[in-house]
């Protein structure tokens, strides 16, 4: 796995084949289409993890975790098991997009460590191809220290089949070539980050209960229950809280 991580970290991407078996995939793709057309109204189903637990099932599989671990974890985080994540989801969505996308970063600001506190992790739900309209990346441009170039139009075509995920460092300069052909698309795309970045999503105040009863600790860890800020100084001082902290949500 070390050698996984030397690879994203001078490549600033990595694909991982069969991430999901065929019964995953169409398990999937069932559950997106029984939600209903209302909630997929335009190009992105927002949060599917809100309609069923499975999607965040397949962020807590070992293979992607232990890969995650060494890249986003915070290492002085005391309270939490150093082989379990203490990373934290930002945003999750289904994206069946086809159209062009222009060249940006997700990390919010650029930087040439080699460290990276945010990735892109996208799990593909049918085959993308050249054609399809996939992601696309300009080569070692996670290191660059600077946000895109639009003016570049020599790309990456991070191309992959259905059961595939392709994980990209958010500081990446990347988009979507046009898609040229009708085929069904679906990609999910979890932006996994280290526990200090703000979500994008505050899930720790809205989740569904009937859902969220359901979940582990490391999946409730995940959604960011165990990183709320403290209200005051009265009340905690402590950011970086273990899993005692689940006990009272
Ligand atoms: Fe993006």
């Amino acid at each position: 796995m070390k050698e996984n991580v030397k690879k994203f970290r001078e490549n600033g991407y990595i694909v991982f084949k069969n991430f999901l078996n065929r019964d995953e995939v169409k398990k999937s793709l069932k559950i997106i289409e029984n939600i209903s057309s209302k909630e997929k109204k335009g190009i992105i189903l927002w949060s599917p993890h809100y309609y069923d637990k499975f999607f965040l099932d397949i962020l807590v599989k070992k293979r992607l975790k232990f890969f995650l671990i060494p890249i986003l974890n915070d290492p002085y985080y005391e309270l939490i098991d150093k082989n379990k994540p203490n990373y934290i989801l930002s945003e999750y969505i289904g994206i069946k997009d086809k159209k062009f996308l222009n060249l940006h970063i997700d990390s919010w600001i650029p930087s040439s460590s080699f460290r990276t506190w945010m990735v892109q992790v996208l799990i593909l739900l049918t085959d993308r191809k050249k054609e399809d309209g996939c992601t696309v990346a300009v080569k070692k441009s996670h290191r660059s220290d600077l946000y895109s170039n639009r003016n570049i139009d020599k790309y990456l075509y991070l191309e992959g089949k259905k059961g595939d995920v392709i994980i990209i460092d958010s500081r990446m300069w990347h988009g979507r070539n046009e898609g040229k052909n009708n085929k069904p698309n679906w990609t999910l795309c979890a932006t996994l980050q280290s526990w200090f970045i703000k979500q994008r999503f505050d899930f720790t105040k809205y989740f569904p209960k009937k859902i969220l009863n359901k979940l582990n600790n490391e999946q409730k860890q995940l959604l960011g229950y165990c990183s709320i800020p403290p209200k005051s100084h009265y009340e905690n001082t402590n950011p970086r809280k273990g899993y005692e902290a689940l006990k009272d949500i």
